[in-house]
Parts: structure tokens; C-alpha cells; sequence
């Protein structure tokens, strides 16, 4: 950060852009700064006061057009959240006295394990965007300075990765197994309510026979930035807080977590984006003479090879850890294995016909379930709306498969719908474009900043 003038050290040129999006850019940028905490960047000012693991990937991606030095700082600070085992943690806890509704307190990691950097954390991780966001950063550094940063990061970074498979690919299977539906990044799609709903705590199900939800409304304290019905329900939220209590009492390892109710699932968006950050790791390691151990080299081609277990008629699924039963609803979730490169070429034009259809793709974007799904909620969270690091996503996967076409109007339309809603909503409405959730949202402002560069 430049202190002197309270903004980025504006070592980049800023692009030239039509008047209006040159301004979008600058709420965006503003939106950035607002939620700096010098070098982390919260997702939004008040519903998520600390460091998300791949808030801060993609915030990173964004940034790195403003100042690279302090993009690489971002993705480094989430070093100091790790594990002495290797874990990352989905949250890192900064030093804020603000309200956040899952905080240390829920956790209690300290009474298992220190953080690297002395922070507290929870006890779960999230998807692993951290090389993918290291290789986007360092394409904009010189040569000396992407060395310096890799050689920071390396070390963190393959432990990451190694803890995956060590502690949540128990079977060697190659697939690694989520303990919480927060890991996935995608709280509550309607796959992981699905399975999640069974263990909700007796007090929810019992409200639940006599339709007493309201009552558990009263209770809950995530909602003061933005409306309940646009967030999940107050009783798969209790439910959530039930599993990090287990969670909790099994000390956050897996070997004891299997043996409690905790649902595990083999996520396939989780999945999809390790093969592609496998993938990033082996460059970065490359770049800086280090070598891959074979048996990281060995599961990361399992995971490549694993997600053609996950695929029915084209369509792809997460899979019960325990039953190894397909969990066969389909979400926006089974479309990143095009971002994965995993699609088989000669499947890949039914997938862009399945993603293109009106079942998932408006002019806005990609809704994050199908729109002809009959709970559809097309302002919930992950129930519906769309979401920009999805687009960005899926939108990198179609250019890489050579589908130009559809990577630039899922681009545009990304673009288009912030601009029509004027602010950086977390998530927007795939039927009429309307904002929802926290209206100063730091990945839709990073991963703007990152299209326009694009559209330069
Ligand atoms: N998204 C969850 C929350 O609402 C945790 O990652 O806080």
C-alpha cells in the first residue's frame, strides 16, 4: 500500500476505457480499498470482517492490475494462517473487534494446533485457488520479483497441497474429501443441503415439524448486512454450526471425523480446481528448479483421472466419501471440470450445450442451479443467483478448450450485469440482474478490475 496517498502504488497504467466503466472501475477500486486491512483484504466490510482463503485468490487476481507487490502480499499472508501440519484454513482471523457470526470462539483451534504467523483460524480449509491466483500475479512481475515471490510461497504451498491428499484422500483414490460445506466455498447448494440436512440438531428438526422456523430467525446474528431470505435458512445454518461443533470435539482430524455424523463429500468443484492448481504448482516449482515429490505428482494425476468416476451422461456430481453413491443434483458446481481441462474433448461440446441452455446461462451469467430446478431461489446465495468468480472461472475453462465465443459473452455479460447494478454485489439474479448479499463484495470488484484489463 502507498500510505501517503491511501491507495495501491499505482505501478500499473490505469486501462482506457469508455467513461462508464472507467467509473465502474474506480467504484470497484474504491470498493478494494474500503475493505484493505493493510495486507489482507476482507470480502465485505461487515459480514465477512477477516481473510478468506479464496476470497483472497481472487482478490489477488484483481489487484495484481493495481499493485502486483501488494497482490503477492495477499496471497502470501494466508501463510500465516497454516497449520504446522499444512492445513490452510478457509478463515483467518484478523485482529478486529467486529462481529462475525462463526468466529474463534465456535472453533477453539488453539486448543489443537498453532498458525504459522500466530493467528487464529477455523479448523477447515477451502478451495485451493492459491496457485492459480500465485501465476496470475506473477505474470505481471519481473522476472526477478516472480522468483522471489514463488520462493516465498513454494515451501507453504506444496505442504498445502500435501496435506490435501495426506489427511482428506485417506483411500488413495485421488478424489480428497470436504468436512463441511463451508470448505466447498459453496455453503448451500442444494447437493450439500441434501446431505447436510439429516444432522441438523434436534432443537432445528423439531422446530421444523411445527414449521417454527421464524423462531430460530431470532436467534441468528449473520444477517444485519443483508436480508435472512437471501442468505441460507436459520435452520441449515444451525445445522452448519452443528457440524463445526463435532468437528471441534474430533479435533479437526479425519481420521476421528469419519467416525462421527459428519457427512463427507468428495466435491467436485473442490476437485476440479486442485487438478488445475496442481497444475500451476508443477510451473511455479518449475520456475523456481524445485521438483514435485512423485507421490504429490502421482495423486494430482489420480485427480485427473478420478473426476471421470464423477461423470453420468455427461453431467458431473460430488460423491458420498462413505457410500461412493453419486449425490445426483445437479449445481453449477459439476461445470468446473471444464475448468479443470478434465472434459474429454469429444464431450466438450454437450457440456457448452448443457452450460449455454436456458437451463443455466441468461444474459446475465451462470446460475448457480439450474433455472428449471423446482427449489430454485434465484436471490439465495447458492441457491440460484450467479456469481462472478464462477463466470471467471468457467469463462477461463471455455477459452482454454478454444470455445472463444462463449468465454467472451459470459466475459461480457459478467461485465454488463455489475455495471447495470452499479455497485459490487456478492451475487446477482440470473433472471433480471438485480444485486444481492453484500452490495461491497471484494472478488466482484477484483475480478472486474481483472475483466477490464481483459477487455483492453
Ligand atoms: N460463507 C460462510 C459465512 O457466511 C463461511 O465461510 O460466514
Amino acid at each position: 500500500m502507498c500510505t501517503a496517498c491511501d491507495g495501491y502504488s499505482h505501478t500499473m497504467s490505469v486501462p482506457s476505457l469508455p467513461a462508464e466503466l472507467a467509473e465502474l472501475r474506480e467504484t470497484a477500486v474504491s470498493v478494494l480499498r474500503g475493505n484493505d486491512l493493510g495486507d489482507i483484504t476482507r470480502p465485505s466490510p461487515t459480514l465477512y470482517p477477516h481473510q478468506w482463503l479464496w476470497d483472497s485468490c481472487f482478490i489477488a487476481i484483481g489487484l495484481r492490475h493495481l499493485d502486483p507487490q501488494r497482490a503477492a502480499a495477499e496471497i502470501l499472508s494466508l501463510l500465516r494462517g497454516q497449520w504446522p501440519n499444512g492445513m490452510i484454513p478457509h478463515v483467518i482471523f484478523a485482529e478486529t473487534t467486529d462481529f462475525y457470526h462463526a468466529g474463534p470462539q465456535r472453533w477453539r483451534c488453539d486448543r489443537v494446533t498453532t498458525t504459522a504467523g500466530g493467528a487464529q483460524s477455523t479448523g477447515v480449509t477451502q478451495p485451493p485457488m492459491i496457485a492459480e491466483a500465485a501465476v496470475r500475479v506473477g505474470a505481471l512481475m519481473s522476472d526477478s520479483e516472480r522468483g522471489e515471490f514463488y520462493r516465498r510461497l513454494f515451501p507453504g504451498l506444496l505442504r498445502f497441497h500435501q496435506w490435501l491428499y495426506d489427511e482428506r484422500d485417506p483411500d488413495d483414490d485421488g478424489l480428497v474429501s470436504l468436512v463441511h460445506s463451508w470448505e466447498s466455498g459453496m455453503d448451500n447448494t442444494p447437493t450439500w443441503m441434501e446431505i447436510t440436512r439429516p444432522v441438523a440438531p434436534l432443537g432445528v428438526r423439531a422446530l421444523r415439524r411445527i414449521n417454527g422456523d421464524d423462531a430460530l430467525d431470532a436467534l441468528r446474528r449473520d444477517s444485519k448486512e443483508v436480508p435472512s431470505d437471501e442468505r441460507l435458512t436459520s435452520g441449515d445454518l444451525f445445522t452448519l454450526y452443528r457440524i463445526v461443533r463435532e468437528l471441534r470435539r474430533a479435533h479437526y482430524n479425519f481420521r476421528e471425523i469419519r467416525r462421527t455424523i459428519v457427512p463427507l463429500v468428495q466435491d467436485v468443484a473442490f476437485n476440479a480446481i486442485l487438478v488445475r492448481a496442481n497444475e500451476h504448482l508443477s510451473t511455479i516449482a518449475a520456475e523456481i528448479g524445485e521438483v514435485i515429490p512423485a507421490r504429490l505428482r502421482r495423486s494430482a494425476r489420480r485427480t485427473r483421472e478420478a473426476m471421470g468416476e464423477l461423470v453420468v451422461d455427461g453431467v458431473y456430481y460430488s460423491r458420498d466419501f462413505r457410500t461412493r453413491t453419486l449425490l445426483r443434483h445437479e449445481t453449477i458446481a459439476g461445470l468446473l471440470p471444464l475448468y479443470a481441462g478434465v472434459v474429454p474433448e469429444d464431450r466438450v461440446d454437450e457440456m457448452v450445450k448443457t452450460l449455454t441452455s436456458p437451463r443455466y446461462w441468461s444474459r446475465f451469467g451462470v446460475a448457480s442451479v439450474p433455472l428449471d430446478d423446482p427449489n430454485v431461489l434465484p436471490r439465495c446465495y447458492w441457491q440460484g443467483p450467479l456469481w462472478v468468480n464462477m463466470n471467471w472461472l468457467i469463462a477461463d475453462g471455455l477459452e482454454r478448450y478454444g470455445r472463444l465465443d462463449a468465454a467472451e459473452n459470459l466475459r461480457r455479460n459478467t461485465v454488463d450485469v455489475i455495471a447495470s447494478s452499479g455497485a459490487m454485489f456478492e451475487y446477482y439474479s440470473p433472471l433480471d440482474g438485480s444485486g444481492a448479499g453484500s452490495n461491497r463484495f471484494s472478488w466482484t470488484a477484483a475480478l472486474l478490475i481483472d475483466l477490464l484489463a481483459a477487455e483492453r
